[in-house]
C-alpha cells in the first residue's frame, strides 16, 4: 500500500456537511461495488468531515469488526494501488459500524434511534435495497422516532416498473419525508461529462445561440454496453432495456440536451426545465410504433473474440422470454426550440464496446460555395463522450493542406480529452459526486418526483403499444450494434449512427 501526500495534507471536509449515514443493504452488490469505494475516496480527498459516521445495516450476522474487515477487503480489491493509503483507509474504516436488522419488522429499529441519540448531525438514510420495501423502512424509521426534521433519504432506481407502481412507492416515501429531503439517484447525473453538459450549453454563448431547430439537424444518444446480463437475469427480464436504461439514464441525458436555460443553478430551476422537456416528448402513436422504434434481443455471438451465449441461453433464463435487451428509437421534443429535429436514441447490452455518447449534428450552410462533389461531407458535429474516456470534440471543416488540394475541405476534430487536458485530476466516479451532494444537502443532481412520473407516463404508452402489437424483439448477434432494423431506421432518413471519435 502506498502512502499519499494528498490524504495527509487534506483538511477533513466542511464540518457543516457532517452526517450520520445509515446504509440499508450494506452488504449488497451496489454498496460493495460503488458506495464504499466512493465514500472512501471522499474521505481520502478530504471531503468527509471528521465526525461523519456510517452505519451499515443488513440482515446477516456481523459485528463492527467483521464488517470493517469485509469492507477493507473490498476496498483492497477495487482501489488502484496509488489510491490506497494506510492513514485514509484506517480513518475511513474507523467510521464504520454495523447493525443486523430485519428491515421488514419495526422491532429492531430502536437500535437506530439509540445510535442517533444526541447526535448533532443530520441522518442520511441510504436505501440500497429493492424499491418495494422503501415505504416500510421509512415508516419503521418514523415509528421508532429515529428521524428528525433534517433527516434525508436517498433512493436508488428503479422506482417502480410503471407509472402506477412508481406513484405508490413515491407516496409511501412522501408520507415520511418531504420532497426537499428525498434524493432519487440516477447515477448518470453524477458523471463528469454529464455535468459538463450544463457548463458547455449555458456558459458558452457559441452554443447557446445555436441550440435550436434552426441550426441543429438531429441529435443522437447512444448508451451501449459490452456486458450481457451478468447474473441478473431475473431482475432484468422483468424490466428490459426500456425500463432499465431509457426511462432513466437516456431520458435524463435527453432532458439536459433539450431543456431551456434554467434561470439559475438551483435544483428546482433545473428540474422545472427538465420536466417541460419530458412533457413535450412525442408519444408513439399508430404507425410510429412500428416505424420509429426497434426492440432487439441478443443471440449467441462474440465479445472480445470470445464466444458468448444469447440472452435466452444465459443462466436462469426462461427460453420463452420476449424481453428486449436493445432498443432504438426516433423521438421528438414537440416545442418551439426542437420542432422537426429527430432525437435518435439507442441502448443495448452485448454491443461491440462500452460507449456512451451524445452527438449533436449541426445543419449544413444554407448556401454552399465549395466543390459540389464535397457537398455530402458532414457539417459540424459536437460529440460529447461520457465513457469510456470522457471528452468533448467539435468536428469542424477546414481546408485540406497541400498545394494540390485547392479549397478542398477536410473534417477534423477540435478535441478536449479530459484525461490529457487535466492529467493530474482523477475523474471521480458518479457516486462520489452524488454522495457529496447529499452530504451538502444539495438536490440539483437528483431526480424530482414529477420527472420520474412523466418519464414513466411516456414509457408506459410505449410498453402498452408493444403489448398490443405483440411482436417479438428482433434478434441481433452478441457483439454487434443491434438489429439491422435499427440501422435502417436512421439510414432511411439519410443519416447514420456516428461511430468515429
Ligand atoms: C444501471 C443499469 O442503471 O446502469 C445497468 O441497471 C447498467 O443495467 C448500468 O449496466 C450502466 O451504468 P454505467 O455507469 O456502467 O454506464
Amino acid at each position: 500500500m502506498s502512502q499519499s501526500n494528498a490524504s495527509q495534507s487534506a483538511p477533513l471536509g466542511d464540518p457543516n456537511h457532517a452526517i450520520d449515514l445509515a446504509l440499508f443493504g450494506a452488504l449488497g452488490d451496489l454498496a460493495m461495488r460503488k458506495l464504499f469505494p466512493a465514500l472512501y475516496h471522499l474521505d481520502r480527498e478530504g471531503l468527509m468531515p471528521e465526525s461523519t459516521r456510517i452505519m451499515g445495516l443488513a440482515r446477516q450476522e456481523h459485528d463492527a469488526a467483521s464488517f470493517r474487515k469485509m469492507v477493507n477487503e473490498v476496498l483492497q480489491k477495487r482501489l488502484k494501488s496509488n489510491e490506497q493509503d494506510q492513514q485514509s483507509l484506517e480513518r475511513f474504516l474507523a467510521r464504520l459500524d454495523y447493525l443486523k436488522l430485519d428491515f421488514s419488522s419495526v422491532d429492531g429499529y430502536d437500535a437506530i434511534r439509540q445510535w442517533r441519540k444526541g447526535s448533532p448531525r443530520p441522518m442520511v438514510v441510504y436505501l440500497s435495497v429493492g424499491a418495494r420495501i422503501y415505504g416500510d423502512i421509512c415508516h419503521h424509521l418514523q415509528a421508532s422516532k429515529s428521524l428528525d426534521n433534517e433527516s434525508r433519504v436517498v433512493v436508488e432506481k428503479p422506482i417502480g416498473s410503471d407509472l402506477h407502481s412508481s406513484i405508490e412507492i413515491n407516496d409511501a416515501i412522501g408520507e415520511v419525508f418531504p420532497e426537499s429531503r428525498i434524493y432519487r439517484i440516477d447515477h448518470y447525473l453524477g458523471k463528469e461529462t454529464v455535468q459538463n453538459l450544463i457548463a458547455l450549453r449555458f456558459a458558452n454563448p457559441l452554443f447557446g445561440t445555436q441550440w435550436n431547430q434552426n441550426n441543429i439537424s438531429h441529435v443522437e444518444i447512444t448508451v451501449a454496453e459490452k456486458v450481457g446480463i451478468e447474473g441478473r437475469w431475473g431482475y432484468f427480464d422483468e424490466a428490459g432495456q426500456l425500463r432499465d436504461m431509457v426511462q432513466n439514464h437516456l431520458l435524463q441525458l435527453l432532458c439536459l440536451i433539450a431543456m431551456d436555460p434554467p434561470s439559475n443553478l438551483d435544483a428546482d430551476a433545473i428540474r422545472d426545465e427538465k420536466v417541460k422537456v419530458l412533457k413535450a416528448l412525442k408519444p408513439f402513436v399508430g404507425e410510429a410504433l412500428g416505424r420509429d422504434v426497434v426492440r432487439g434481443q441478443y443471440i449467441a455471438g462474440n465479445s472480445d473474440g470470445q464466444a458468448v451465449p444469447g440472452y435466452l441461453e444465459e443462466e436462469d433464463a426462461n427460453i420463452q422470454s420476449q424481453t428486449e435487451t436493445f432498443v432504438a428509437m426516433k423521438t421528438e421534443v414537440a416545442n418551439w426550440r426542437w420542432a422537426g429535429v429527430p432525437f435518435y436514441l439507442r441502448t443495448g447490452k452485448r454491443m461491440p464496446e462500452k460507449l456512451s455518447q451524445i452527438v449533436i449534428h449541426f445543419r449544413q450552410q444554407p448556401h454552399y460555395i465549395f466543390d459540389p462533389d464535397q457537398r455530402g461531407i458532414a457539417s459540424n458535429k459536437l460529440i460529447i463522450r461520457l465513457q469510456p474516456e470522457e471528452g468533448i470534440a467539435l468536428q469542424v471543416l477546414t481546408k485540406d493542406s497541400g498545394l494540390d488540394k485547392g479549397m478542398r475541405l477536410r473534417p477534423g476534430p477540435l478535441h478536449l480529452d479530459f484525461n490529457s487536458a487535466f492529467p493530474k485530476s482523477r475523474i471521480p466516479d458518479a457516486y462520489e459526486r452524488l454522495l457529496l451532494e447529499v452530504m451538502k444537502g444539495q438536490q440539483y443532481l437528483f431526480v424530482r418526483r414529477d420527472e420520474i412520473e412523466h418519464a414513466w407516463r411516456w414509457c408506459d404508452q410505449l410498453i402498452d403499444g408493444w403489448k398490443k402489437r405483440d411482436t417479438p424483439p428482433r434478434r441481433y448477434p452478441a457483439g454487434s450494434w443491434g438489429p439491422v432494423a435499427s440501422i435502417a431506421m436512421i439510414t432511411q432518413d439519410g443519416r447514420s449512427w456516428y461511430e468515429d471519435y
